[in-house]
């Protein structure tokens, strides 16, 4: 298959950026990865050409550097589009350092755009977050539901980034989509890439998968006295193969000429709210594995239920999830053993 199309995917050997490089190898694009490797390991570059047969070029660059930033242009004059994942993004870590969070996820954006209009390269996509919406007054959370003031120094990034690139398709040639997305989970079903998180993981599913394998003695469940059915909190759970190939039709909603204005938004989740302990509970039905666990306070910042109504992405782009959480529960884990060298 002959890949001319070269797309840069800024953060493509983190959780969903490599996911998002299978799926565009697989689509036929060629994509250009740029990573400073903060949150992610260089073997990941395996993985992407074990699944694919493709070892996609690979720049480890800290796009705070212009100078780099300038470099890959320079050394990919015709970029297609740019894929942008790379930024800081642990909610509590950006209140303990804000000046990082600011620097990095806007400093990188804002160089990313420059080269971009200077050089014509005319489709952004843009990985935001349903942490925009804070605590939601109606769900589910549709693209018109009100961006709330953030909690985060996180989650303000993701709110100010969507403003510079609204501003600058103002007044450049270029096409921008915002998507937002709930909550990614899962692994690439073959278990040769996968989440990687770095020290005691702040998310749910890998701190699951990691107490099932023994790393920790137990999960603890952040309240259980929420207002919602079981009392534990709700979020929209997706897999990221499906997240992934939502890049996949964005990138040929855009190529297509088929947006209707020059930044569109598009909420990225199932449409389906699971709870803490409907997760808990479909990860042991079907991994068999114990999973320990205690009902412990709620931890600050957490809102009690968000999860997306998806019907902009349907209806514009034909995307829905094909996989269930069942599914990326049991690629979870398979993920899990595999690095862990647990026995299949
Ligand atoms: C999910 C639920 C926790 C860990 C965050 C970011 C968001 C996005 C996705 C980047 C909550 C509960 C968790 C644990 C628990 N990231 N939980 N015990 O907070 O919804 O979203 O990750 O874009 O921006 O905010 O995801 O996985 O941390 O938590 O009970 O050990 O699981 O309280 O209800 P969250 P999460």
């Amino acid at each position: 298959m002959k890949r001319d199309k070269e797309i840069l995917l800024t953060g493509g050997l983190g959780f969903i950026g490599s996911h998002t490089a299978v799926a565009l190898l697989e689509a036929g694009y060629m994509p250009v990865i740029a990573d400073d490797l903060s949150n992610t390991r260089p073997e990941v570059l395996d993985g992407i050409e074990k699944i694919t047969g493709v070892r996609p070029p690979f720049y480890p660059y800290d796009l705070r550097d212009a100078a780099l930033v300038k470099d890959i242009f320079d050394r990919h004059p015709r970029l297609e589009g740019i894929i942008h994942f790379a930024a800081s993004k642990y909610v509590n870590e950006s209140v303990e350092n804000p000046l990082k969070y600011y620097e990095n996820n806007l400093c990188s954006l804002i160089h990313l755009l420059k080269e971009a209009v200077n050089r014509g390269t005319d489709k952004f996509i843009f990985s935001s977050s349903c942490t925009v919406y804070g605590l939601p007054d109606t769900l589910p959370v549709t693209e018109e539901t009100p961006v709330k003031p953030a909690v985060s120094p996180y989650g303000n990034t993701k709110q100010i980034g969507e403003e510079i690139l609204t501003d600058t398709a103002k007044v450049h040639d270029l096409k921008v989509i915002l998507l937002r997305y709930f909550n990614p989970i899962g692994a690439h079903p073959s278990a040769e890439i996968g989440e990687l998180p770095v020290g005691v993981p702040q998310n749910l599913v890998p701190f699951i998968t990691q107490t099932a394998a023994g790393l920790h003695p137990e999960l603890r469940i952040f309240g259980d006295d929420y207002d919602t059915p079981d009392g534990t909190a709700i979020r929209d759970y997706i897999h990221v193969m499906d997240l992934a190939r939502a890049h996949v039709e964005a990138l040929k909603y855009l190529e297509e000429g088929r947006n209707k204005d020059k930044v569109e938004i598009f909420n990225v989740g199932t449409g389906r709210g699971h709870s803490v302990m409907e997760i808990v509970r479909t990860f042991k039905e079907v991994t068999g594995a114990p999973l320990p666990y205690r009902i412990a306070g709620r931890r600050e910042g957490d809102v009690p239920a968000i999860w997306a109504d998806n019907t902009k992405i349907r209806r514009e782009m034909g995307w829905e999830p094909r996989y269930t959480i069942a599914d990326a529960l049991r690629h979870a884990w398979a993920w899990e053993k595999k690095i862990r060298g647990l026995e299949e």
